[in-house]
């Protein structure tokens, strides 16, 4: 039975200040209803279909040095790699052959990947495979080098904000990163025409159910047509080990009230989420998701791409984990679905997000 809270948010796709923060506490509570909501809103959209999307790690170098991240440039027991271009290429190949139609290229913030190199892997990508998407997940870049990957091939782009909050991005990155722009870059590639993926951690350290509400406020004004979202996971080697973990009831709970809030957004049931429970991608699918991203990387990289302890899926070659992943799915009641998959296109006055 639907109850008020999920109605309202269903009907009004947005609620004020006091209702999202008082769904953000800690507070218990039964989110059967909430759950239900989400669920008719993403059938309503896209049936039973979750879209897949092959994920290859290609370099766990990063300049960067996040607190959270256990690739971060500061961590020196990580034990480095990189995916030569023609590896990249057999990832890529080996994925088409399992159906997949979205190549979801991710990594560090590695400075030998210049512009240079990644336009050629994008366009190699793209002449390969016209019938699929390109995906970049490759940080903070220039709106010269988004440009540059755009005119080589790439539709679409995966920066998760982090936080919105001023005080607790500082507290998550040190200098030089800057909320500031992480913004300009996520308004940038929305400009420049690619299909933006957005969102936030979990449970990472110092977050409030007020900086969430920031995230969500930002996701309003920002629109992308894809949210990440998924429990922080503490990594021994970074300066965060000790905090607790993410928390997998209210991580579901978040992806239900995204599901309301943004009802045609592309959400995926996080590696994160699976890592935090053994089902728990299939409880981020019943709560809204939308979206999984089984892993096409070579499995002797796989546990070296190691953003936080236990992480799953690290061990099977890929052809493993598209079957593993299709049984979960249909276990959950869905459908796996190979197609491109953009977002669904809603008639403006009906929904608060649309497609690029
Ligand atoms: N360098 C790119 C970027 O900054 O977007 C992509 C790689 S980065 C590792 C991808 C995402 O992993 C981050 O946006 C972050 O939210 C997530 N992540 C990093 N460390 C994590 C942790 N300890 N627990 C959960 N998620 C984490
Ligand atoms: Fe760069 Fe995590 S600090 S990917």
């Amino acid at each position: 039975m639907p109850d008020s809270v999920s109605e309202f948010l269903r009907l009004r796709q947005d609620a004020d200040d006091a209702l999202l923060l008082s769904l953000l506490a800690d507070e218990p509570r039964d989110d059967t209803a909430l759950f239900a909501a989400a669920d008719a809103v993403r059938r309503h959209w896209y049936g039973d279909a979750v879209y897949l999307r092959g994920l290859i790690e290609f370099t766990n170098y990063c300049k960067n040095d996040c607190y959270y991240c256990g690739i971060r440039h500061g961590n020196r027991n990580a034990q480095r790699y990189r995916l030569t271009t023609d590896e990249i290429l057999a990832c890529a190949a080996e994925g088409y052959r399992l159906g997949y139609r979205t190549f979801v290229l991710q990594g560090g913030e590695d400075p030998y990947f210049t512009d240079e190199r990644i336009c050629e892997i994008v366009s190699a990508l793209h002449r390969g495979y016209p019938d699929c998407a390109v995906t970049l997940s490759v940080g903070e870049k220039t709106r010269e080098s988004y440009q540059a990957f755009f005119d080589a091939g790439a539709r679409r782009y995966l920066l998760r904000h982090e936080t919105a909050d001023e005080a607790h991005y500082r507290q998550l990155h040190p200098d030089p990163m800057s909320l500031e722009n992480r913004k300009r870059c996520l308004f940038d590639l929305r400009e420049i025409g690619y299909q933006v993926g957005s969102g936030f951690m979990i449970g990472s350290p110092g977050q409030t159910p007020e900086t969430l509400l920031a995230d969500f406020r930002f996701l309003q004004e920002l629109r992308p047509q894809m949210i990440g979202v998924g429990p922080y996971l503490t990594h021994p080697d970074t300066p965060f080990a000790g905090q607790p973990s993410g928390d997998l009831k209210r991580g579901l709970r978040i992806v239900a009230m995204l599901r309301l809030l943004f009802p045609n957004a592309l959400i995926p049931a996080t590696t994160a989420f699976g890592t935090v429970a053994p089902n728990g991608r299939e409880l981020a699918l019943r709560a809204g998701a939308n979206v999984v991203m089984p892993n096409l990387s070579p499995v002797r990289v796989r546990k070296l791409y190691s953003l936080y302890e236990n992480k799953i899926c690290t061990g099977e070659e890929a052809a493993e984990c598209r079957g593993c992943l299709e049984r979960r799915i249909e276990a959950a009641g869905y459908r796996a679905v190979t197609a491109v998959g953009d977002a669904a296109a809603v008639p403006a006055a009906e929904c608060p997000v649309t497609t690029a």
